[in-house]
């Protein structure tokens, strides 16, 4: 990529590892966000008054990594536009450390890797780091807490949150507590939709692309029952949402199906469009995908590597089968092939290291770990 192409991104960049960084691992500005000036605006405001450690907190699918991408884009300048991005999940405190350390290019080796990690922050420049998808209290305190005297402001996106120190910001589903819709062309299902972002923004792209219309839409919702009052599974069981991926699956081809199938399953963060190709045996991927974009069930998190939201892999996994083996080798092949992607590839080698450990494939472990070594890591 030139640096043409970067400027135009809109990533006014320096050091080359910060064109990495920057480009490659922060979600681009997301376009068709609707209904969140006031909050953009007051999250703009507090963290330029200095608020260091933020949480976006809210009920699956309300939308808070969209705003966190949103107000990322927003305060680029004051952060020299040293943005970054890191899906922490569930993993423990030594496990993050190895992601920023992997990312930022600092030695892993567990001995030194955090005064390696406070070293750069220090030394950079102020950073802001979103800390998405925040599951393990424990861990993402440990994070917070060490790297306290570093200029980096932290962003977190969680479901719950319950740390001390950290101002919590809720998310709520787009202009719900002015109850007005945020979605125009399918207004009228708000209510039924019970103002469910990723319900509403399927819906919408649904009618977009005219695969149905609104009063067939209403009555398929209607007919599937959706308004029925009934216990769900957990949080990531949305009536609406697998209603909505029921209608589209009826009507996708099979290539669009398999992909689907492997974003529901695989476990790093997001997949390029070449590993999908090959994972879903699919010949034409740009195919098999443009109607998975245009019904907007799934998310590209980052230029040309997609993944679906929590929800719609949920409604995914219940008809689609994994092949972790398969998956697990052929990253570490590529890995193997093409170190560099390393960074950008990470979280489909802890995946790797997770399953060889849960398979006890020692040899597999070895791998990883000749891999790392072999990149100094
Ligand atoms: N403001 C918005 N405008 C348009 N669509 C939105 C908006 N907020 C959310 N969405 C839709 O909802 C989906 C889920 O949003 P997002 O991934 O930000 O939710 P989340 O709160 O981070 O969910 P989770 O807790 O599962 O991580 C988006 O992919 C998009 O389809
Ligand atoms: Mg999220």
């Amino acid at each position: 990529m030139r640096l043409r192409d970067l400027q135009d991104l809109g990533q006014v960049v320096t050091r080359k590892t910060d064109i990495v960084h920057a480009i490659e691992h922060f979600p681009p500005l997301p376009r068709g966000l609707k209904g969140r000036t006031t909050e953009l605006t007051t999250l703009a405001r507090t963290l330029e008054a200095g608020a260091r450690r933020l949480a976006l907190v809210g009920g699956g699918g309300s939308g808070k990594s969209m705003l966190a991408a949103a107000l990322g884009h927003r305060v680029a300048a004051k952060f020299g536009r040293r943005l970054h991005w890191f899906r922490i999940g569930a993993w423990d405190a030594w496990t993050l450390f190895e992601m920023l350390a992997i990312r930022f290019g600092t030695p892993r080796a567990r001995d030194g890797r955090l005064d390696n990690l406070r070293a750069f922050l220090v030394g950079e420049g102020p950073r802001l780091v979103v800390l998405d998808n925040h599951e393990d209290d424990a861990a993402t305190a440990r994070v917070l807490d060490e790297l306290a005297d570093t200029p980096t402001t932290f962003v977190i996106t969680a479901r719950r949150c319950l740390l001390g120190g950290v101002l919590v910001y809720p998310v709520t589903a787009p202009l719900v507590t002015l109850g007005r819709s945020a979605f125009p062309r399918v207004a009228s299902l708000t209510r039924v939709l019970r103002w469910n972002a990723l319900a509403l923004d399927i819906a919408d792209g649904l009618i977009g692309a005219k695969a149905l219309t609104l009063p067939e839409l209403t009555r398929f919702l209607g007919d599937r029952g959706v308004g029925r009052v009934r216990v769900v599974a957990h949080e990531d069981d949305v009536p609406e949402v697998a209603a909505l991926v029921d209608w589209s699956w009826q009507h996708l081809g099979a290539a669009s199906r398999r992909v689907l199938g492997v974003l529901g399953h695989v476990e790093g963060d997001h997949v390029d469009v070449r590993s999908l190709a090959h994972l879903a045996r699919v010949r034409d991927i740009e195919a098999a995908l443009a109607p998975l974009e245009t019904f907007r069930l799934v998310q590209q998190p980052l230029r040309g590597r997609f993944t679906l939201h929590a929800v719609v892999r949920h409604a995914i996994r219940q008809r689609t089968t994994p092949e972790p083996d398969r998956w697990f080798s052929y990253y570490l092949r590529l890995l193997e092939r093409e170190p560099g992607r390393l960074a950008l590839e990470q979280t489909h080698l802890f995946a790797a290291m997770d399953h060889c450990n849960r398979a006890n494939d020692l040899d597999g472990m070895l791998r990883i770990e000749r891999l790392l070594a072999a990149q100094g890591l």
